[in-house]
């Protein structure tokens, strides 16, 4: 492909000069996992992006009809549809999809509507016996079969056998509750690729949602998902996290159409800024970071690093959510770092041994200039355990920011919040951009380049 980068001198490989992901990786006590040794050094091109991908309703139909409908989604933990009857309803565009758990165990998902005359069949999430419509009383086992209706004798020319709900292909991984409207579309064991073998060490299935809060963002939904998938952004929109962030150091991998993840060291300072002693660097993670224990005193003991010791207290705070004591088997790069995976098209799972944060964004209702970002937090338990219910969403309201949301506070809210105040303007900003072409980097925005491609492919029917 052709290199149009002149400004490094054309180096398409060129990399930040300070330490590398990998190299941080020699300094770990305990053996690193083959998955976190991967380094896909990814060159996707240095192609511009058209800001009509973010725009044009055109573009947005175009993804209803070859993206949402055709690609795998994550609708609920399984935990939340544990027992019979249990129904989760997915909205995405102008489509609804209903997952619910059968009698016998087992999970469906069809479309929400009644088959009588259109009317959705399930208003909001729930305990159901079976599926009534309100409009005239057609029902439908949890199983999809056709109960019957009132005055059945009007309908001689439907089938009882005929007249089950349409099913949508429904299948779980890591506790999520995954599904997809194309009944042809691959299995998603295969659609997810490599991701399941990375994430075995971490068990997300034994984890619980213990924070889960949604906002209305005011920009296409790209832009909001665009926001959280490089650290490049780091030193102009959240720079109280530089102390302990080595954002420019960020490793960028992606695997086939689907995955790409982003791993940026936490508990060492960012390659911008100087002189940051070990103690500045546990003072500024323990005090603004999410992913990090509280502890009450917190001296860097005399000869260990920052990282070392806030991989220490970490082990310290975090054992108890796993099987086996953390200092035992973990890198300190599973104990604080930010390892944030994503699935294509909308869904980011963070790894690692501390709670994780995950995201999901999609477009609000069949609106391509305002979506829904959610962020969630889940939670490990050891084996066995028995777990909390599942935090249900809280919605923010228009004026209400993340840090307003107790369970986020200022620390994790607020970095949110510095996200989502560039978010109407990236969006304003967009239809100001003279040549109508966005400019991307080679290395820290190549998840950037992979997503577009892969939705490219999608839209042009080559997957
Ligand atoms: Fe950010």
């Amino acid at each position: 492909m052709e290199n149009k980068n002149t400004a490094n001198g054309g180096d398409i490989l060129a990399r930040s000069p300070g330490r590398s992901y990998q190299e941080l990786l020699d300094t770990e006590v305990n053996p690193v996992p083959d998955c976190l040794r991967e380094n896909t050094n990814p060159y996707l091109g240095s192609e511009n992006l058209s800001v009509d991908r973010y725009l044009s309703r055109e573009f947005h139909e175009k993804e209803v009809e070859h993206v949402w409908k055709k690609t795998w989604q994550a609708v609920c933990r399984e935990t939340e549809i544990a027992r019979p009857g249990d129904t989760f309803v997915y909205d995405i565009v102008r489509f609804s999809i209903v997952v619910t758990r059968t009698q016998g165990g087992d999970l469906k998902a069809y479309k929400n509507a009644c088959l009588h005359r259109g009317r959705q069949l399930v208003d909001e999430n729930g305990n159901y016996e079976n599926f009534r419509c309100p409009y005239h009383a057609f029902t439908w086992e949890l199983d999809g079969e056709f109960t019957g209706a009132p005055c059945g004798w009007d309908f001689p020319h439907v089938e009882k056998e005929k007249f089950g709900l349409p099913g949508v292909k429904v299948d779980t991984w890591g506790g999520w509750v995954f599904i997809n409207m194309d009944r042809g579309a691959p299995e998603l064991r295969d659609y997810l690729g490599i991701l399941p073998s990375h994430f075995e060490r971490w068990k997300p299935e034994n984890a619980y949602k213990m924070i889960h809060v949604e906002k209305v963002i005011p920009c296409n939904w790209k832009v909001g998902w665009e926001a959280f998938i490089e650290s490049y952004h780091a030193i102009a929109t959240h720079p109280q996290i530089l102390k302990y962030t080595d954002d420019a150091d960020s490793q960028y991998d992606v695997w086939g159409d689907h995955i790409s993840r982003t791993i940026t060291a936490l508990g060492v300072p960012s390659f911008h800024l100087k002189n940051v002693s070990h103690q500045e660097v546990a003072d500024t993670m323990f005090g603004v970071s999410a992913m990090v224990a509280r502890p009450t005193e917190a001296e860097v003991p005399q000869g260990m690093t920052a990282r070392e010791y806030i991989g220490q207290r970490n082990s310290e705070a975090f054992s108890q959510n796993h099987d086996r004591e953390l200092a035992s088997f973990a890198t300190n790069s599973e104990r604080m770092d930010s390892i944030l995976y994503s699935i294509f098209p909308n869904f980011a799972p963070w790894a690692g041994f501390h709670p994780n944060i995950t995201y999901r964004f999609r477009p609000n209702g069949d609106d391509h200039t305002t979506a829904l970002m959610e962020v969630m937090v889940l939670c490990q338990l050891p084996t066995g355990a028995e777990r909390p219910a599942d935090v249900p969403v809280r919605r923010l309201g228009d004026n209400e920011l993340f840090s307003e949301a107790p369970e986020l506070g200022e620390s994790l809210g607020g970095i949110f919040d510095q996200d989502l105040f560039n978010m109407p303007k990236i969006q304003k900003g967009m239809h100001n951009v003279e040549s109508r072409e966005l400019v991307l980097s080679n290395y820290h925005e190549v998840r950037i380049r992979h997503f577009h491609q892969t939705l490219d492919k999608y839209i042009n029917g080559e997957i």
